[in-house]
């Protein structure tokens, strides 16, 4: 039983972003309030639903899966659910977003268990504005877990920094030279109203573009038209070839024509889109039909059809979507 995933748009969708956990040992300020709680138990895909999940879709057209989370390495036996989905025939890159403070744990098992690539999360390099932003989390931590990840032989490590005019846009320089200094990849992305965290969005949003100001006073940027098969745009410079930068930009850059991918949460829900609350109810599907994948296909190829032509954030910045982040699959 094997089709091509094609949405009513015309979108081939091959990419999909498999959420494990919404648990996080972080509660970054964009991403979750402050008295977070979390989903029990008896809610939330087993293993063995996750990786049904991920052979259903490789088995009809989807060649990416990014784990997510909240933070995927605090989910219990991830690095086996590593080991059974790499292993998958036809999946051609098992990649993780991660908060990075867990890799040198971690890092050897996931380069082990399959993991190619890793995006790790770096908004500042301030320790105690890395606190602020993270409200609990220590920065050396994540230093050394990037460190690790390039020692257990993870290329093209990314960084992924949310940009928040007035917090960390002063350092957004002073990151690119991290970056550049290690060998990393950078990407800016821009802040998505998702959620209420307690805090106003509508003057913080810091634009890709000022961004991409910032950065051309000090090197010599050039255009590129590589993709890694995610929403972002690249820029290479020209005095340091390892390293790209990369814009996330929702609100001033809409990628939403080019999009490739869908989500499931860990509550079993299909999010065809980020912004909008259209989603499948896979977890009872699964349940339903413990032996037969036909149904649910059926399913997944109605909802597909009905994914949204685009998010409708705006730079208003007010919460358009109730669900938070962690619980959305990053
Ligand atoms: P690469 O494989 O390196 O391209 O990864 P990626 O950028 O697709 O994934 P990552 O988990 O690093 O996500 C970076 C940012 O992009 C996060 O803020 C995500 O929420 C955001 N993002 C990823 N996919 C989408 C999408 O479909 N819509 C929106 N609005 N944001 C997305
Ligand atoms: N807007 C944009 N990016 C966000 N992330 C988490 N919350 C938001 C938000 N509200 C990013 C994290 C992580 C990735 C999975 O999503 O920084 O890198
Ligand atoms: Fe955790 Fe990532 Fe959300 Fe930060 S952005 S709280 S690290 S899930």
């Amino acid at each position: 039983m094997s089709s091509t995933l094609i949405d009513g748009f015309g979108r081939k969708v091959d990419y999909l972003r498999l959420s494990v956990t919404d648990r996080c040992n972080f509660r970054c300020i964009y991403c979750m309030s402050e008295d977070m709680t979390f989903l029990p138990q008896e809610h939330i895909l087993s293993l063995e639903e996750i990786q049904r999940c991920a052979e259903l879709f490789v088995a009809n057209g989807v060649r990416k899966i990014r784990l997510t989370g909240g933070e995927p390495l605090n989910r219990k036996g991830i690095v086996g659910l590593c080991e059974k989905i790499s292993a998958t025939p036809g999946l051609k890159e098992l990649v993780m977003t991660t908060n990075g403070s867990q890799l040198t744990k971690y890092a050897r098992p996931l380069a082990a268990a399959g993991v190619q690539r890793l995006n790790i999360s770096l908004d500042s390099l301030c320790p105690k504005k890395f606190k602020a932003m993270t409200r609990v989390g220590e920065l050396q931590h994540v230093l050394d877990g990037i460190q690790a990840a390039r020692q257990a032989g993870f290329k093209n490590v990314k960084l992924n920094c949310v940009v928040i005019q007035g917090l960390n846009d002063d350092e957004v320089l002073a990151l690119t030279d991290y970056a550049i200094n290690h060998q990393l990849d950078i990407t800016f992305i821009e802040e998505m109203p998702l959620g209420n965290v307690g805090r106003s969005r509508a003057t913080s949003l810091f634009s890709s573009d000022k961004v991409r100001t910032r950065l051309a006073q000090h090197y010599a940027l050039l255009d590129s038209t590589e993709s890694s098969g995610g929403p972002a745009r690249y820029l290479r410079l020209r005095d340091h070839s390892a390293t790209r930068i990369g814009f996330i930009s929702p609100h001033s850059h809409n990628f939403c024509s080019t999009c490739n991918r869908v989500r499931i949460t860990v509550e079993g829900k299909l999010l065809l889109c980020l912004g909008n609350e259209h989603s499948l109810d896979l977890l009872t599907l699964l349940r339903r039909y413990p032996a037969d994948n036909a149904p649910i296909l059926e399913r997944i190829h109605s909802a597909l059809y009905n994914k949204p032509e685009k998010h409708h954030f705006n730079s208003e910045g007010e919460v358009q979507i109730l669900r938070f982040m962690n619980a959305s699959g990053g």
